[in-house]
């Protein structure tokens, strides 16, 4: 196999990517344009030397998927958020589910969402300035490039986050204001990270590169939709925003947002769930056993607490709460100090008169990475009666799973169930119940 050549192939299952993946001679052949079940005759434009791994396009397709749909964005193809969206929803979540068991051998009791169309969901976003001055979009990167692809009226956020990066862009090429280019390291405006509360309050923080000759004062005094707008430097590589410090420019700083009937602030930097109307349904489901019981008890343990709404609503039924959050801000809310989980667990582990040492239900929701093997190995000693986990990586749980499971393992998994947060893409979000085995 070689660039150039054109072979045919059925696609078998879909990268995260939304490129039909196929086998061929040996290798794994992902493919733009094919669906699972579709056979194509696909041009490859890269073959791996390192690994056995192909990439082509496809030519021409001889058989088409009963969920295919032309792509409602006019950006798809240049912005890759929305790898799935030429599926249609329902056969998007009959897809995620197949994934689940053929990649994890997770099976599903459910698909859980608050919505059928999968659109407007959003309510935050992180966006990239772009091109020339006084013709900025702010998208997103296309995939592997540093060029931005433009996500003006992106059809998954939602309508208060369009409208604000609209005004946004307006007023920065009124001004006049420069894109930052990483190349050469020039310009001025880098992101803007936007959140609502989704009854019309944004909060917009503008992170640039130059701290001194800056518009973003003068942007964000022109701006009229936002609540409040905050503004940060960032002058270094990379786009990771966590440690950048933000100072408040205008209005109000926090938004607050309602969840499960329950009122969070979230500021700035605060973690949002980007789809709190369907994650409110998996905060609803993971504080519950999964028949829709809701235990109770004396000590409940809220790993990972973020904006706390899975601790308030554990205090309707546990006598005591204590939620474990490391980002200040976040801990800060919640009353706690910030601290890792890690270092949560260590105390309460190594004194067996700890008042947390026998939790009756411990809840964990994780970022991408998981709980790893540190943790997993602290909730193995900890030997819980109930731990609810709520998953935004389904490869980070499998291998969760594995230690908290297995052999040396202190928990069963009685049921898995999936939400759909963010439709059209191939995410998918779980909520996982174990049971001690003891
Ligand atoms: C997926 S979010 C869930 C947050 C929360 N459950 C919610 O829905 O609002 C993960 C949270 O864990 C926090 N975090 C990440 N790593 C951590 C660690 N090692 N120890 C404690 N908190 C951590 C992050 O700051 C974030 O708020």
């Amino acid at each position: 196999m070689k660039p150039g050549d054109t072979i045919t192939v059925c696609a078998e299952s879909l990268s995260r990517h939304g490129d039909g993946i196929a086998q061929h001679e040996g290798r794994e052949v992902h493919v733009a344009g094919l669906l699972p079940g579709e056979t194509g005759d696909v041009k490859l434009d890269y073959v791996s030397r390192q690994r056995l791994r192909a990439h082509g396009s496809v030519i021409s397709r001889r058989n088409t998927h009963a969920g295919r749909r032309p792509a409602p964005c006019k950006h798809h193809g240049r912005c890759n958020g929305c790898a799935v969206m030429e599926m249609d929803v329902p056969s998007q979540r009959e897809l995620k589910v197949s994934e689940l068991e053929a990649h994890y051998g997770l099976s599903v009791d459910r698909v859980v969402a608050s919505d059928d169309d999968g659109l407007h969901y959003r309510w935050s976003a992180k966006r990239v300035f772009a091109g020339e001055a006084r013709s900025l979009v702010l998208g997103s990167f296309m995939r592997g490039t540093h060029n931005v692809a433009d996500m003006s009226g992106c059809l998954v956020d939602h309508p208060d986050i369009t409208a604000a990066c609209e005004e946004l862009v307006a007023v920065a090429n009124d001004l006049g204001a420069a894109a930052y280019d990483e190349l050469d390291e020039s310009g001025d405006l880098r992101y803007a990270w936007l959140k609502t509360d989704g009854r019309g309050n944004v909060l917009v923080a503008i992170i640039t590169a130059d701290p001194l000759a800056t518009l973003a004062h003068r942007i964000a005094e022109r701006l009229e939709l936002p609540a409040g707008v905050a503004w940060g430097v960032h002058s270094g590589r990379g786009n990771d925003m966590r440690g950048v410090t933000i100072r408040p420019l205008r209005g109000r700083q926090t938004l607050a947002i309602e969840l499960c009937n329950e009122l969070v602030h979230v500021g700035p930097q605060g973690f949002l769930q980007p789809n709190p109307k369907t994650a409110a349904l998996a905060y609803h489901d993971l504080v519950r056993v999964p028949a829709g019981g809701f235990p109770h008890g004396r000590v409940a343990l809220d790993l990972y607490a973020g904006a706390g709404i899975t601790t308030k609503l554990m205090r309707e039924r546990f006598e005591v709460v204590v939620p474990c959050e490391s980002y200040p801000e976040s801990a800060r809310a919640l009353g706690i100090k910030p601290e890792l989980v890690e270092d949560f667990l260590a105390p309460i582990l190594a004194d067996p008169h700890h008042p947390h040492r026998s939790p009756d239900l411990v809840v964990a929701n994780p970022p991408r990475g998981g709980l790893g093997a540190e943790v997993c190995g602290q909730l193995n000693q900890l030997k819980s009666p109930r731990l609810h986990i709520m998953s935004c990586s389904p490869a980070s749980l499998h291998e969760d799973l594995q230690i908290l499971t297995g052999s040396a393992g202190a928990y069963n998994l009685i049921q898995c169930r999936a939400f759909d947060t963010l439709p059209q893409t191939a995410h998918i979000e779980l909520v996982a119940w174990l049971v001690g085995k003891g």
